[in-house]
C-alpha cells in the first residue's frame, strides 16, 4: 500500500519542506515552494545499481577496466562530446534555449543510428523476438505533433522507416510503447512535457518532472537503451526543474550559440563515460546542422587581413584550441561617460583592459567610445585572448593594422605585464596549421619553449607595450577618432 503525504517543494533545488515557507531555507530563493503530493519512500524505491540490477560487491582488480561497449556515433562532433560514441543504458540530457537546434540535432542522431532503416528489422522488433541493437528508434515528442516532426525530417531528407514517432506525453503509454518496440534508442522531446498519472501535480512540476524521468531512467538502465532527453532552460540558462535531475543522468549537454549566428557548440557539463573537456562545434544550415570539423577556419573564413581594430587570439574550447577573430572599433564619444560595449567578452574584462591600454600603453581611451566582438558569435571567457583584445582596440586606436601572420596569446596584468598562460604547444599547433607564421606570447612562456611547430616564429613580449610595438605594422600614426 503507497501511502502519500503533502510537502512544499522548492522548484529550483528541488528540496521539500514540512511547511510553505517564503523563502527556501536551503537555496535561498524566493516564492518557490510549491505545494506537492509524495507517495512513501517504499513506493518510489527504485532498483539500485546503475545497471538496474542488485549489484554486489567486487574486487577492484576482478572489474574490468572499461566494460563500456559503445555504440558508434557517425556524426563526429557529437561522437567527440559523448566521449566517443553511446554507452548503452546511459541517459543523456540535452538542453540549450529555444530554436537553438536541440530537436534538429537529436532527429538527426536518430536518423543516424536508424540504420538503413530495412523495413524487416523493424518488424522483427515489433514481435520483441530480435535484439536491442536491431530494434527502430524511438522519438518521442510532447511538445510537436507528429506532422510537425514529419515536416523536419523533410528538410533533413529523412525517409528510413527505422524512425518510429510518437507524440504523447503520458508516461505510462509511453512506457507501454518502449516495451513493445524494443527501440535501439529512445529520444524525449522534451522531459518537461512529461506527465504520469500516479503523481498528483500538475504536468511541468518538480515533482513530475523529477519522478517521470526517474521512471524514464530506470527503463533505460534496466533495459540497456540509450536515453536521450530533451530539458528545457530557465530564463538564466539553467535547466528547468529540479536540480536532482542533473544528478540523475549520466551526461548533461548544452547546445549554445547565439540565435543570429549560425554556429552552435556543444558542451558537456558532466560526463560520466567521458571527459568534460570536449566540445562539438556545429553550424546551422539549410538541412539541418552541419558539423565543422575545423572550427578555426570556419570562424576567420571572412576576416580581412590588415585591416585596423582586428586581432587574432588563439583560446582553448577545453582541450580544443580554436583560433577567433577579435574585433575592436574606437570612435570618439558624443557623451559624457564614454561607452564600453563587449560582445563575446567579460565586459568587466574589456573594462580592465582599456585602463591598463590607457595607463600602461598611453593609448588614449577616455574621450573614445569602445566596441569589442568576437567574430562568429563565440564566447570568449579565457584571460589568454586579453592580448588579442588588447591589441585589437590599440590597433584601432592608433589606426594601425596588427600583422596579417601573426596570432596573440597572452593574459594582460595590471601593470601591464604579459602573464603566461596554459596549453600552448597545442595552440601554437593550431595557429600553424592554420598558416600563422607567427605567434606572438608572452616572454616567461616563450623562453621555456622546447619545439615550437617547423614554419612557426614564437615571438616574446614582457609588457603590453612591447606586445604592441611588435603586433600593430604601419606608421605611428597619431591617435585616429
Ligand atoms: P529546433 O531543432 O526546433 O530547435 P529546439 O528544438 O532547440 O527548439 O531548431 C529550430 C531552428 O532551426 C528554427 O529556427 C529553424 C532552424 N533550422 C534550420 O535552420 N535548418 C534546418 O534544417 C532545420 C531543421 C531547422
Ligand atoms: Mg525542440
Amino acid at each position: 500500500m503507497s501511502k502519500t503525504k503533502t510537502r512544499y517543494v522548492c522548484s529550483v533545488c528541488g528540496s521539500a519542506q514540512p511547511k510553505w515557507q517564503g523563502k527556501c531555507p536551503d537555496c535561498g530563493e524566493w516564492n518557490t515552494l510549491v505545494e506537492t503530493v509524495i507517495q512513501d519512500a517504499a513506493a518510489r524505491r527504485g532498483p539500485s545499481g546503475p545497471s538496474g540490477a542488485a549489484a554486489a560487491p567486487q574486487p577492484l582488480p576482478d572489474i574490468p577496466a572499461d566494460g563500456y561497449e559503445r555504440i558508434p556515433v557517425p556524426i563526429g562532433e557529437l561522437s567527440r562530446v559523448l566521449g566517443g560514441g553511446i554507452v548503452p543504458g546511459s541517459v543523456v540530457l540535452i538542453s540549450g534555449d529555444p530554436g537553438i537546434g536541440k530537436s534538429t540535432l537529436l532527429l538527426q542522431l536518430c536518423a543516424a543510428l536508424a540504420g538503413d532503416g530495412s523495413a524487416v528489422a523493424l518488424r522483427q522488433a515489433q514481435d520483441a523476438t530480435s535484439s536491442r541493437g536491431e530494434g527502430p528508434v524511438l522519438y518521442i515528442s510532447g511538445e510537436e505533433s507528429a506532422a510537425q516532426i514529419k515536416l523536419r525530417a523533410e528538410r533533413l531528407a529523412i525517409t528510413t522507416p527505422n524512425i518510429l514517432v510518437l507524440a504523447d506525453t503520458h508516461l505510462e503509454s509511453i512506457a507501454a510503447h518502449i516495451e513493445k518496440t524494443q527501440p535501439r534508442l529512445v529520444v524525449v522531446d522534451s522531459v518537461q512535457s512529461i506527465y504520469s498519472d500516479a503523481i498528483p501535480s500538475g504536468a511541468g512540476s518538480v515533482t513530475q518532472v523529477r519522478d517521470c524521468s526517474a521512471q524514464l531512467l530506470r527503463l533505460a538502465k534496466s533495459q540497456t537503451f540509450p536515453l536521450f532527453l530533451v530539458g528545457h532552460v530557465t530564463k538564466e540558462g539553467a535547466i528547468a526543474g529540479p536540480r536532482v535531475l542533473e544528478h540523475m543522468v549520466d551526461t548533461v549537454l548544452y547546445l549554445e550559440g547565439e540565435r543570429f549566428h549560425s554556429f552552435r557548440l556543444l558542451r558537456s557539463a558532466k560526463n560520466r563515460f567521458g571527459s568534460t573537456n570536449e566540445v562539438g562545434v556545429f553550424e546551422m544550415a539549410e538541412r539541418g546542422m552541419a558539423e565543422v570539423r575545423n572550427p578555426s577556419e570556419a570562424f576567420l573564413a571572412e576576416r580581412l587581413p590588415n585591416s585596423a581594430g582586428s586581432a587574432i587570439a588563439v583560446t582553448m574550447e577545453g582541450t580544443r584550441p580554436i583560433l577567433v577573430e577579435i574585433q575592436a572599433l574606437t570612435s570618439a564619444t558624443t557623451f559624457a561617460q564614454p561607452r564600453r560595449t563587449a560582445n563575446g567578452v567579460d565586459f568587466n574584462r574589456l573594462l580592465l583592459i582599456a585602463a591598463v591600454l590607457s595607463k600602461r600603453s598611453r593609448i588614449r581611451l577616455a574621450d573614445q567610445d569602445v566596441f569589442v566582438n568576437v567574430v562568429g558569435g563565440l564566447e570568449v571567457a579565457e584571460p589568454a585572448a586579453d592580448l588579442a583584445i588588447a591589441t585589437a582596440i590599440a590597433s584601432s586606436a592608433r589606426n594601425r593594422p596588427v600583422a596579417a601572420d601573426l596570432a596573440l596569446v597572452g593574459e594582460v596584468g595590471l601593470s601591464g605585464e604579459l602573464r603566461s598562460v596554459g596549453q600552448l604547444p597545442r595552440r601554437l599547433n593550431e595557429a600553424a596549421k592554420l598558416g600563422f607564421t607567427r605567434v606572438l606570447v608572452p616572454k616567461s612562456v616563450a623562453r621555456k619553449l622546447e619545439h615550437p611547430p617547423a614554419g612557426l616564429e614564437v615571438l616574446g613580449a614582457r609588457t603590453l607595450h612591447e606586445a604592441l610595438e611588435i603586433a600593430l605594422v604601419g606608421e605611428a600614426a597619431s591617435q585616429a577618432d
